[in-house]
């Protein structure tokens, strides 16, 4: 486990708390309304309604969407959301270090909540910068002058080096919030030392991170059996010579990606037998779904999911596991004829005794499809962090909370 502090190590009452939480929602292009509160309901929950129990003035930072895309909204919504979560007055500020905010933060009263506005209003937010340049702006100055403590809460956004993320860090006593230790104490357990066997299950969209993750994982003894699904697995099926046909090579070149066969077949041929990669698919015929088994690819359909023999060993690779990892669902779950692989394979994960962990939108969207969550030892509120995480990256989120302990502490 990282070596940062956290709220235990501070006294609370009277002081103000820069928090930095990460409230980026899925939103509704046409309405503007926000479509899921699972973010906002995870950091009121736990560190926003702990520092105003405590006695703090707490004052919440976050990013929603990003400028000149439709879900780049004000925050006041997402105060609203907090209010109602939390059942505590929360207060909202169209100003994020004007004179405007630093006023409403200047009259808080212990235990008060204030949402300023999305930091990504300021127009250097996301810049690339290490905590001391960030520490320079006018932003990250004017807000830590009048702040005690700061609180990076925001694991999902930890990948970003952004002014709110590792800024405040420079110049205030830091600490990670609740949601922050959270995500680390899980992340650490699968990555760690995870109980054996332990099982990734990579499917989705993203072939690439996949290619990375696999390969960090195998590289350091942490996974035992990586299955494949998805994207993930057309393209580790073509690494292996496979031809899967017209549609589902073009998608394939579309996406860039099969310039990372060599690779992929590298990293096959080094752990024989430990990655997996479907015996069967499923294609979509004039809106039904047919199986076919790899040998009989290339075919002229879409395949949208494994097939049933895949299914089988699989799940039967997760039965006996003793920690699992799943990151991006194995099919279309989307469309009702090809939900069956992303199904079987989720339920496998659910009624299994293992330590499992789920994280990214697609798959958490497939797990609260299913009503599945409650059976998930650990579900990431992250998307692309995450995936940094677990291919070993360092995130300077995290980085930057380690440092300002060791200054702290120094
Ligand atoms: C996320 O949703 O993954 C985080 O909020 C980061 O958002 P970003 O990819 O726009 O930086």
């Amino acid at each position: 486990m990282p070596k940062f502090l956290t709220l235990d190590d501070f006294e609370l009452e009277g002081k103000v708390v820069l928090v930095r939480v990460d409230f980026n929602s899925p939103v509704d292009p046409e309405t503007k309304k926000i479509l899921d509160e699972t973010r906002i309901r995870a950091h009121g929950e736990s560190t926003i309604k702990e520092l105003s129990e405590k006695g703090a003035k707490v004052v919440v930072l976050a990013h929603q969407g990003r400028p000149g895309q439709p879900d780049f909204i004000p925050l006041k919504q997402h105060a609203e959301a907090l209010e109602r979560i939390i059942g505590r007055p929360v207060k909202y500020v169209d100003d994020l270090y004007g004179e405007k905010a630093r006023n409403a933060i200047k009259s808080l009263k212990n235990g008060e909540i204030l949402v300023l506005e999305n930091t990504r209003t300021y127009p250097e937010e996301r810049k690339k910068r290490s905590p001391e340049e960030h520490a320079k702006s006018e932003f990250v100055r004017s807000l830590a002058e009048l702040a005690d403590i700061f609180v990076n809460d925001a694991f999902a956004s930890a990948h970003r080096s952004h002014a709110s993320v590792v800024g405040f860090t420079a110049l205030l006593p830091s600490a990670a919030g609740r949601i922050m230790e959270r995500e680390l104490k899980a992340l650490s357990r699968v990555l760690e030392s995870p109980e054996k066997p332990c099982v990734f299950i990579l499917g989705g969209a993203k072939a690439d991170d996949s290619l990375k993750i696999s390969k960090y994982v195998l590289e350091n003894g942490i996974a035992d059996t990586v299955l494949t699904g998805g994207l993930t697995g057309h393209l580790f099926l073509v690494a292996t010579g496979v031809d899967l046909g017209k549609p589902n090579m073009e998608l394939l070149e579309k996406q860039d990606v099969l310039k990372l066969t060599g690779g992929i077949k590298e990293l096959m041929d080094s752990y024989p037998g430990r990655v997996k990669v479907p015996k069967d698919v499923a294609v979509e015929v004039e809106g039904k779904r047919k199986e076919l088994s790899v040998s009989d690819l290339p075919t002229e359909y879409p395949i949208y999911d494994i097939g049933a023999e895949t299914i089988e060993e699989y799940s039967r690779i997760i039965r006996d596991a003793k920690s699992i990892v799943v990151s991006g669902p194995p099919g279309v779950y989307e469309k009702p004829e090809f939900i069956k692989g992303t199904k079987m394979i989720l339920e496998a994960v659910a009624s299994s005794e293992a330590f499992s962990l789920a994280g990214g939108g697609h798959t958490v969207a497939a797990i609260e499809k299913l009503g599945l969550s409650d059976k998930i030892s650990y579900i990431s509120t992250a998307g692309g962090a995450l995936i940094e995480f677990l291919m070993g990256e360092k995130l300077p989120g995290v980085a930057a909370l380690e440092n300002a302990a060791s200054r702290t502490k120094a």
